[in-house]
């Protein structure tokens, strides 16, 4: 386990990345910084290497991986490629963008969890195309959490997450993202937003305006065709239950109060999560309530960037319960609530 900071000397740097690499083409796995969130990295050709991050994520056999490029010949992994996955791509990579396409045979079931399909993306983050860039073949990697527990955006929760249980461990800065890849599904017609994430609908329908996206598409067990296995699972959860709050500003900070009112009074420990300029609504007399500001909430990124790390610090702070406002569903935001609805098993109270 080792951080790679901006002040390390260029030949240690060039040592670890080449370790690192080493590693993978040995089929062994090593965790690594994207700007998204830290992923769990094994060579995504290597079937044996691949089962090597399903055993540390305790991940379950039936979630495909998503593999990793650091340049931009796909002819190799994907077959039928469409001519606006292929302009969306050119726009946005490196960048927080996963593309579902037809796969070939030369990428393992394993790593497609059976699927004849396959998600690509190119980070950006220059830790993780150089190590990929190394090895010279795609790098599989989920997220470098255990599975279920929100994805790490630092090197210090990919540590809490995985040691002993990965090869290697490269850590660098802050997830500048903070959320996992938008995924568009091109093997559709019209194609979909199987995940919200750092692409916006807004950015996708620019190049492509026939991509679709509803909020159904993510979940499981509905008729509307194709979804992301992942997304299914409980997803990015702490260990105390969250409840969200949504409506109109003062009637959530109003409910809110009258809440954590009377969980204190039962004895409990009380977690709140809203935008920072609302700190100063939530101070309570002598009770156990801990306000983690989101962000403002005029800014999406900063609420996606912070979110996974504040529902961790929740459970290092060992709340009995979350209660959370809810965010604007536009732009980012629509990302930012797609993962704050998960974690909270969809316990919204509507005021
Ligand atoms: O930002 C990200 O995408 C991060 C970083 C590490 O790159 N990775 C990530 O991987 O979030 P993971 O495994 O945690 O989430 C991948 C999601 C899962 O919900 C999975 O079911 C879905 O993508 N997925 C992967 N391949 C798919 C496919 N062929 N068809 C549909 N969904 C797929
Ligand atoms: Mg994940």
């Amino acid at each position: 386990k080792v951080r790679i900071t901006e002040d390390i000397e260029p030949a240690v740097k060039e040592q670890l990345l080449e370790a690192a690499a080493d590693v993978l083409r040995r089929g062994g796995t090593v965790a690594f910084p994207t700007e998204t969130v830290y992923g769990l990295g094994a060579d995504a050709l290597d079937s044996e290497a691949v089962e090597g991050i399903f055993r540390a994520k305790g991940r379950p056999q039936d979630n495909p991986l998503i593999i990793h490029v650091s340049d931009r010949n796909l002819e190799e992994y994907a077959d039928k490629i469409p001519l606006k996955a292929r302009e969306l791509m050119d726009r946005y990579w490196p960048g927080p963008l996963t593309v579902i396409l037809r796969k070939k045979d030369i990428i393992p079931e394993r790593t497609s969890a059976g699927l004849d399909t396959i998600g690509i993306r190119m980070p950006d983050e220059p830790l993780a195309l150089e190590i990929i860039r190394r090895l010279g073949r795609p790098v599989a990697a989920p997220s470098a959490n255990i599975s279920g527990r929100p994805s790490p955006t630092t090197y210090e929760r990919c540590v809490e997450d995985l040691d002993g249980k990965v090869d290697m461990i490269i850590g660098g800065g802050r997830s500048t993202v903070g959320l996992e890849s938008t995924i568009v599904d091109y093997t559709v017609v019209p194609p979909r937003v199987l995940r919200p994430g750092g692409i916006t609908l807004e950015m996708l329908n620019e190049v492509d305006p026939s991509i679709e996206y509803m909020e159904s598409f993510t979940r499981a067990g509905s008729d509307e065709g194709p979804k992301a296995p992942g997304m299914k699972y409980r997803h990015y959860s702490p260990k105390a239950p969250i409840i969200i709050i949504k409506g109109e500003k003062n009637k959530v900070v109003e409910k809110i109060r009258t809440l954590v009112q009377n969980y204190m009074r039962d004895g409990k420990k009380v977690g709140i999560l809203a935008p920072s300029q609302r700190a100063a609504e939530y101070v309570f007399d002598g009770g156990n309530a801990i306000f983690i500001g989101m962000g403002s909430e005029d800014r999406p990124h900063e609420n996606a960037r912070l979110l996974f790390e504040a529902l961790r610090s929740f459970d290092d702070l060992s709340c009995d319960i979350i209660l959370s406002e809810a965010v604007k569903e536009e732009g980012l935001g629509a990302a930012v609530m797609n993962r704050l609805s998960k974690a909270a098993g969809f316990n919204i109270i509507e005021v």
